[in-house]
């Protein structure tokens, strides 16, 4: 089998834990991951009960390892470091960053669902959620990741995670050409210094063939997250190129 088709066998599985509290989405789910509309409806059912952050897998807890040691290489006195969750959904990821990193942040969690986004700024507001450092910001905002541009100057972020994003775009038909216009926003407004951390569950062996061929002259790595429900994550860091800060290799 193909570790292609190992990667769409699996996402049925991934789906179906996901979704079991959202029944009446799945099929539309599976097939339109890409769209606005689908992720409307998802949060907008979502919200139906009291707010609970959804994660699509592994919470803060598990990916957090990846995360910290990587914004700690990035500290420098002087400056807010600009961390943007692609994808963040209703996620706990973004302010968790936010209230656990002791360095000045500025964290922005980004969605293309204005439900979601809006579910996430009444929670946080609610919750009055602190930072790990006083000079650190928390924002969430409505953005379409094929178009950072329109939110962030180039070489203006230094790390970008995606959570399940780029895995929602390439398992939908026609996502997989928004999953490389993503991929190379993300280069644009990457530091020279930053990082893209993805979190995912496709196999190296058809990851590391899709990130090389589209982002050529950046640099990939790739460390193995831990296993939920049978499906092994992976985090892929993805470094534009010529710039000497630690990778998950060198770590
Ligand atoms: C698989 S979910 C992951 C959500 C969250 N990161 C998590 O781990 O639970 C994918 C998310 O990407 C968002 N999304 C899909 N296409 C997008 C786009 N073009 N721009 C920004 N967000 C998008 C969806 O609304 C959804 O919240």
């Amino acid at each position: 089998m193909t570790p292609l088709a190992k990667s769409f066998l699996t996402s049925p599985r991934i789906f179906s834990a996901c979704l079991r509290l959202h029944s009446s989405l799945s099929s539309e789910m599976i097939e339109n991951m890409d769209k606005k509309a689908t992720w409307d409806r998802f949060y907008a059912e979502n919200s139906r009960k009291t707010f609970k952050n959804f994660e699509w897998f592994f919470g803060f807890e598990t990916v957090q390892n990846f995360i910290m040691p990587v914004l700690q290489t990035m500290a420098s006195p002087d400056a807010r470091l600009q961390v943007l969750d692609m994808g963040c959904g209703t996620s706990a990821l973004g302010p968790s960053v936010y209230q656990r990193c002791p360095v000045p942040v500025r964290v922005t969690c980004g969605d293309i669902s204005p439900v979601a986004v809006r579910l996430m700024q009444e929670h946080v507001r609610a919750k009055a959620v602190q930072p790990g450092n006083c000079s650190s910001q928390l924002d969430f905002v409505e953005l379409d990741c094929t178009q950072l541009h329109k939110h962030f100057g180039p070489t203006s972020v230094d790390l970008i995670v995606d959570k399940g994003t780029t895995d929602a775009l390439l398992k939908s038909e026609e996502g997989k050409r928004s999953a490389g216009l993503v991929l190379k926003q993300c280069l644009k407004v990457l530091r020279h210094s930053g990082s893209l951390l993805q979190f995912s569950d496709e196999d190296p062996d058809a990851r590391l063939v899709w990130l090389e061929t589209k982002a050529r002259s950046a640099r990939v790595a790739v460390q193995e997250v831990g296993e939920c429900r049978g499906v092994c994550y992976y985090c892929y860091q993805v470094t534009p190129p010529s710039h000497n800060c630690a990778t998950l290799t060198d770590m």
